[in-house]
């Protein structure tokens, strides 16, 4: 899998921890930064991230920030993109199963970096339902594309 990868200056660290496992995992990483401990503004990395998830260049993307709220929220202005925060395996699962997530974020100072793999972990093992769940992620879009929801 073609995996888009971002961060800010507070996450450099634990994205090089979850780079290299997911390449020791197979997957082709492209990382769109930052590598740099100077300030950096999450939502140029979450930005990048989501259009390149959004126009296919990548199949899924994993963003990191200090508590992963505002890099994803940066990722979720971009049409199409379904980004969440997961500081649990579990959620990090159902967010595919039943929302269809194609971001994963978290933060670096929330989680270590042993619970942040095992969180992409069962995020990647995952796929989504679909049926019941499908409707409501059209109905996301239908906010998305027009901000209406027809009952
Ligand atoms: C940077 O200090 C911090 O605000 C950022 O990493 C992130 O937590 C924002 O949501």
């Amino acid at each position: 899998m073609k995996i888009g990868i971002g961060n800010d200056h507070v996450a450099v660290e634990l994205k090089g921890i979850i780079k290299k496992h997911l390449e020791e995992l197979g997957h082709e990483v492209v990382d769109f930064g930052t590598n740099s401990t100077e300030r950096f503004d999450y939502p140029v990395s979450g930005f990048a991230v989501g259009k390149a998830v959004a126009a296919g260049d990548v199949d899924l993307g994993v963003l990191i920030c200090g508590t992963g709220v505002g890099i994803s929220l940066a990722a979720n202005k971009v049409h199409g993109v379904r980004a969440c925060v997961c500081s649990d395996p579990y959620t990090a699962k159902l967010s595919r199963e039943h929302n269809d997530t194609n971001i994963i974020a978290f933060g670096a100072r929330v989680v270590g970096s042993e619970l942040a793999m095992m969180i992409v972990d069962e995020w990647l093992a995952a796929s989504f339902e679909g049926g019941r769940h499908a409707k409501r992620i059209a109905m996301l879009a239908e906010i998305e594309e027009t901000q209406e929801l027809r009952a």
